[in-house]
């Protein structure tokens, strides 16, 4: 077995499985990246203050650039019996540069060297996801240019409640996304401060320049508390939490595609590349993507749990307990970035039944509002109108009628108010086009939220 870097105190080998047990090695690897250009800056920042010598910082920086190289071209294969990938960047280092290569861990330990490899590597990951969600939010809007005047029952307790357009639907998850990005945004900038340098707990004794090796690694500022530094995880627990976030806005984004592909509905079709058969039943077109990432949404949410229950307990500073903190904020990570990887070519080739949108819109009374509306614009109070309509509706039901189809004679037994003009007031098209309040499903309007994402969210993204 590997001579561990920490053996001099003790006089026996570490048992195989506690070797096993304690390693994370296993997915800490996907970190390497940060471990170097971490301890690149790191031996920089020691060189310039003469902590170690410039010409041991040169040699080191060079080495670790070797690695990079190294491992990136497969010359190098990471050692999965190593503790973690601290540990074997630092011994490969050193099988190659001897007792230079030990000089790199001056004014350092694993505790402030992990904080700051993951709050790279989240930082980083998050600028991926931010990417995405953009190109998610594209999809969408183009889908909403195609169907402004595309009419749709909207729905309150699953029931057809009032008439709105698929283009208004689609830009209630825009805005839902666009706030995923705030979130994400707000995470970043709270992690932006680099905890190098705060040593184990306590920081240092050597004349260590934390601010400039922040500027190295693009880190705005550098936290201020080293206890807090080692030990602090909010970045992990709040990327978690966003990430969960933004899955449950993905989850009932499917939730409704796989509503609008059965039968019953018919108000999409997957594109056959995106959609999948049974075994069994020939005539089968699943949705499974959507309902993978319904299903995968439940893994994120599981996340923060671990996440949120493995700190509540910890005191203060680092426990081994944090190690923990990967593979659940890994997993957030690659999961939401698969899941909007592949929702958006599914959107963006999904076909759109607009007749069946506008036939489920005729059913079900959604105009009933605007009937009640037109009594009122009539000069009756709003309360009485609800009432008469109420009763049209029961009529029309009686009859096999609808709010349209009913004669003017009916109407009129009921009311007197009633015109003709009814017609036209509770005609679908009318009933969304005079929707014209700022959040509305009037064409207008939408597209003057499209053109406000354009011109903020979207306008620096190419066509
Ligand atoms: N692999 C450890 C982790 O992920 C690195 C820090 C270990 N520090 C220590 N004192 N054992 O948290």
């Amino acid at each position: 077995m590997n001579e561990k870097m920490w053996q001099g105190r003790f006089q026996k080998e570490l048992d195989s499985r506690v070797n096993d047990f304690n390693s994370s090695i296993s997915f800490d690897c996907r970190m390497y990246k940060e471990d170097i250009l971490g301890s690149i800056a790191h031996a920089t920042m020691l060189g310039k203050q003469n902590i170690i010598s410039l010409e041991d910082s040169k040699l080191i920086v060079n080495e670790l650039n070797n690695i990079m190289n190294d491992l990136e071209n497969g010359n190098l294969q990471i050692d999965m019996q190593a503790e973690d990938i601290h540990m074997f960047i630092e011994a490969e280092l050193t099988k190659r540069l001897g007792v230079v290569g030990k000089r790199l861990h001056t004014a350092r330990s694993r505790n402030d060297q992990v904080a700051v490899d993951t709050k790279m590597y989240v930082k980083n990951q998050i600028n991926e996801i931010k990417a995405l969600l953009l190109d998610l939010i594209k999809t969408l809007i183009d889908l909403a240019e195609n169907n402004l005047d595309t009419v749709m029952p909207g729905y309150t307790h699953m029931q057809r409640a009032q008439p709105i357009t698929f283009a208004h639907h689609l830009m209630a998850y825009v805005e839902m996304f666009k706030r995923d990005l705030s979130r994400f945004n707000n995470a970043y900038e709270l992690m932006d401060s680099m905890p190098l340098g705060s040593g184990a707990l306590a920081t240092t004794t050597y004349n260590i320049d934390r601010e400039y090796t922040a500027s190295l690694l693009g880190f705005s500022n550098v936290t201020l508390n080293s206890l807090d530094g080692v030990s602090d995880r909010d970045f992990c627990m709040e990327t978690a939490s966003d990430i969960a976030i933004a899955m449950v806005h993905l989850s009932r984004l499917s939730e409704e595609i796989i509503l609008w592909c059965s039968w019953e509905f018919k108000f999409v079709e997957l594109d056959d590349a995106y959609a999948t058969g049974s075994s069994i039943m020939p005539q089968k077109k699943n949705p499974d993507i959507t309902e993978l990432v319904r299903g995968k949404t439940a893994r994120t949410i599981g996340n923060l749990n671990t996440l949120l229950v493995m700190m509540k307990g910890l005191p203060l500073a680092y426990n081994k307990d944090m190690q923990e903190d990967k593979q659940a904020i890994f997993d957030s990570i690659d999961t939401i970035k698969i899941c909007i990887s592949t929702m958006i070519p599914m959107l963006a080739t999904m076909k759109v039944n607009k007749q069946n949108m506008l036939n489920a819109g005729q059913k079900g009374f959604i105009n009933a509002t605007d009937c009640a509306d037109y009594l009122v614009k009539k000069g009756l109070a709003f309360r009485d109108a609800y009432k008469i309509t109420g009763s049209l509706v029961a009529k029309c039901i009686e009859l096999n009628e609808t709010l349209d189809s009913l004669p003017i004679e009916e109407y009129k037994k009921i009311s007197e108010v009633f015109d003709v003009d009814v017609y036209n007031a509770i005609s679908l098209n009318t009933c969304v086009k005079e929707r014209k309040v700022i959040g509305g499903p009037s064409p207008e309007v939408v597209k003057k939220h499209i053109q406000i994402i354009k011109d903020t969210l979207l306008k620096d993204k190419k066509e």
